[in-house]
């Protein structure tokens, strides 16, 4: 029957050859042995030491890559070592559900499931099904509610997981802020204030092995939306980032979590923090899995951007299919087409 049909693992089975539409064009094939990514890893207790030479040295080296591939590592970043874990863990009750009730979470731009049946980034596929919804802080257990309004109460303690897991992430996203605030010259608590209402995002990403590894990508070529990304993913690897007009691999370090800059701040920051531009490879053996959290300003926050004498809210930095605009890449300039009273960000 086509319920039946529709309950199989459709199209990623690792055993199979790659259907064509996961094959991607020869100059855009991944590769293997791309030279490790030299970043930083900035020890989050050094905001706390008081230490103000230690704050500046980590404020530079944020400085410093965020200038060149907007990529960093955090460690000590007081993320419970448990939770981290429940979160990679819990993700396999999810995907090993039937296609027909992971569809439950229909799709709504960037929120629901995928199973590669839509590119958010090419016109090939990739070979990943990943779970996104909304974090909001003031709405309370919005996680949970979510998951059991459309999975059934069966999700409660799963639900209860990612909820633990997105507010332990805004808060240390808040810290990451404090810090690239700082690296900015700006005062430590001005970007946490910009960001301490926020309307975020967290999306799980579950690559299964492919046959054919060296013909697709889990995630294609791609710059974040948002304004801070913080990924943790499991000890496989396969997230790559083209620095140097070169793919480098991010090879995965233990109890660190990395950090990059999205689109959002592209344009908050002038320009002058790069949004990272990244891919992650498969494999033919194992599954990988892993988590991102997007932290993003409320659609309606007003926005001014200094050099370029132009106001936008954050809504304007999104097109209808969850793709940011207001930094256009091709020419370096920004676009708006807000008349709201901005408020000066820089
Ligand atoms: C992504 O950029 O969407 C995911 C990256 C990863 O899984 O490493
Ligand atoms: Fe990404």
């Amino acid at each position: 029957t086509s319920e039946a049909k529709n309950d199989q693992q459709p199209i990623l089975r690792p055993e199979s050859d790659i259907p064509s539409q996961y094959i991607w064009p020869d100059h855009e094939k991944p590769c293997f042995d791309a030279p490790e990514l030299e970043v930083p890893t900035i020890d989050m207790t050094v905001l706390s030491s008081g230490d103000p030479l230690a704050i500046s040295k980590a404020a530079e080296l944020v400085n410093e890559v965020c200038k060149k591939h907007g990529l960093f590592t955090v460690s000590n970043h007081g993320v419970d070592s448990g939770l981290l874990r429940r979160a990679v863990e819990h993700m396999n009750f999810f995907f090993g559900l039937k296609v027909s009730d992971k569809k439950k979470a229909k799709g709504e731009i960037s929120y629901g499931y995928e199973n590669s049946i839509a590119s958010r980034f090419s016109s090939k596929l990739p070979w990943v099904e990943s779970l996104a919804f909304r974090y909001c802080p003031d709405v309370q257990d919005i996680v949970v509610d979510y998951l059991v309004n459309v999975f059934g109460e069966d999700m409660r303690q799963f639900g209860r997981v990612y909820q633990e897991y997105c507010e332990a992430m805004e808060k240390l996203s808040l810290r990451i802020m404090e810090l690239i605030g700082i690296s900015l010259g700006l005062e430590q608590a001005y970007l946490r204030d910009f960001f301490q209402e926020n309307d975020s995002i967290l999306r799980m990403n579950y690559y299964r092995p492919c046959k054919n590894p060296d013909l697709t990508f889990g995630v294609g070529p791609h710059s974040d939306t948002p304004c801070l990304t913080i990924l943790h993913q499991d000890m496989v690897g396969g997230l790559q980032v083209l620095t140097d007009e070169k793919w480098h691999s991010v090879t995965p370090i233990p109890g660190t979590l990395i950090v990059n800059i999205g689109d959002t701040f592209m344009a908050l920051s002038n320009g002058i923090y790069k949004s990272c531009l990244h891919r992650a490879v498969v494999n033919n053996q194992t599954v990988r899995k892993s988590l991102v959290f997007f932290l993003s300003p409320k659609m309606d926050k007003p926005v001014i951007v200094k050099i370029h004498s132009v106001s936008f809210t954050i809504s304007d930095c999104w097109e209808p299919d969850g793709r940011g605009v207001v930094w256009n890449k091709k020419n370096s300039s920004f676009r708006s087409n807000s008349t709201s009273i901005p408020t000066k960000l820089l």
